[in-house]
């Protein structure tokens, strides 16, 4: 018989149809959130699985599938992922790198610039009813071209991010664990600076790190006052990596200007303090939401599924797998 593959939530059926030839598919017809055990339940029998970043694969939900052999995860971000489980267990895991990076960099200058010149709550206003006639004075909100924009994390997204501003003719800073060849730091007209400096000198500043337990609350209440008070703060990475209680009182007390959050802390909720600020963004995890690149994403998570089953153009080479010692051990 065939061996399982579950999708843990309905995507392009054209690109699903080309798992079936190998593989029996079990995919969920609706969105939905799974508890542990649904999810323990869901995994008991599949050799395969394709999840998104809100199921967590850990050493317990491992244990309740003794089949799995492969997890493809739909999005670039891994963190829901515990990778030395998956690995002690022999099970491979992927993920959806560079198809979305475009995707992601336009969106974080969505944001910055959103947040920058207040369209959302120029346009809640609007929809209100109460424009009666023109503020002058009003809504005026801070400039993205010619300013200093920075870089929190400098992987292939924030590179991307930094491309984008010489047609802003906006100076890059950026800071990362590691420094960019130097060739690459022309190409973008990108400095490398200290955190220290990256804080006291972006004018907006986008952060786009992996999620680590290093990482957690990498902008705090002390990151925060450091900054700008003029300044935007953009999240596109993951939750966690801002402490959105300190960003939602500095944004309630002017210790930065404004804000905007694609990804929460315990998302999808989002902190009810955030919530009751007019100068914040929010949006609900969609940075690689176009059309072109979600198909892009599930396209790659099957690919690596069909090549780790030994099947496709890759057969036995899934082209994302990030424990790729797994399929050595194997053969
Ligand atoms: C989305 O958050 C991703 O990691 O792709
Ligand atoms: C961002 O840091 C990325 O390239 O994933």
């Amino acid at each position: 018989s065939k061996p399982i593959v579950w999708i843990s939530r309905p995507f392009f059926p054209d690109i699903v149809d080309r798992l079936r030839p190998w593989f029996e598919v079990r995919a969920e017809t609706e969105e939905r959130s799974f508890s542990p055990a649904d999810l323990a339940g869901r995994l008991a029998g599949a050799d395969a699985a394709i999840v998104g970043l809100a199921e967590r694969i850990d050493a317990t939900t491992i244990a309740s599938a003794p089949r799995l052999r492969f997890v493809a995860n739909l999005g670039v971000g891994y963190n829901n992922l515990d990778i030395g489980a998956l690995t002690e267990a022999g099970i491979g895991a992927s993920n959806t790198p560079d198809v979305l990076n475009e995707t992601v960099a336009d969106y974080a200058w969505a944001l910055m610039l959103a947040a920058a010149r207040r369209i959302g709550e120029a346009e809640r206003w609007l929809r209100d009813g109460q424009w009666h006639g023109s503020r002058f004075e009003g809504w005026l909100g801070a400039d993205v071209h010619g300013t200093t924009i920075g870089i929190l994390g400098m992987g292939r997204i924030g590179q991307a991010i930094a491309r984008r501003a010489s047609g802003f003719r906006a100076k890059v800073i950026y800071h990362n664990r590691s420094r960019l060849a130097p060739e690459i730091e022309r190409e973008y007209a990108a400095t490398y600076v200290d955190k220290a400096s990256l804080l006291a000198a972006s004018d907006h500043l986008i952060l786009v790190l992996p999620y680590t337990p290093q990482n957690h609350h990498a902008i705090g209440e002390p990151e925060l006052k450091a900054m700008k008070p003029t300044a935007t703060l953009v999240n596109v990475a993951r939750g966690g990596i801002v402490d959105d209680a300190a960003l939602a009182r500095a944004l309630a007390d002017g210790t930065i200007a404004a804000a905007a959050l694609d990804v929460f802390e315990g998302e999808p909720k989002v902190h009810p303090d955030l919530m009751k600020l007019q100068n914040i963004v929010l949006s609900p995890h969609i940075a690689s939401a176009s059309r072109d690149t979600r198909r892009d994403m599930a396209a790659l998570a099957v690919d690596n599924v069909l090549a780790a089953f030994g099947h496709g153009p890759d057969a036995g080479r899934p082209p994302t797998i990030l424990n790729p010692g797994v399929l050595a051990d194997a053969s």
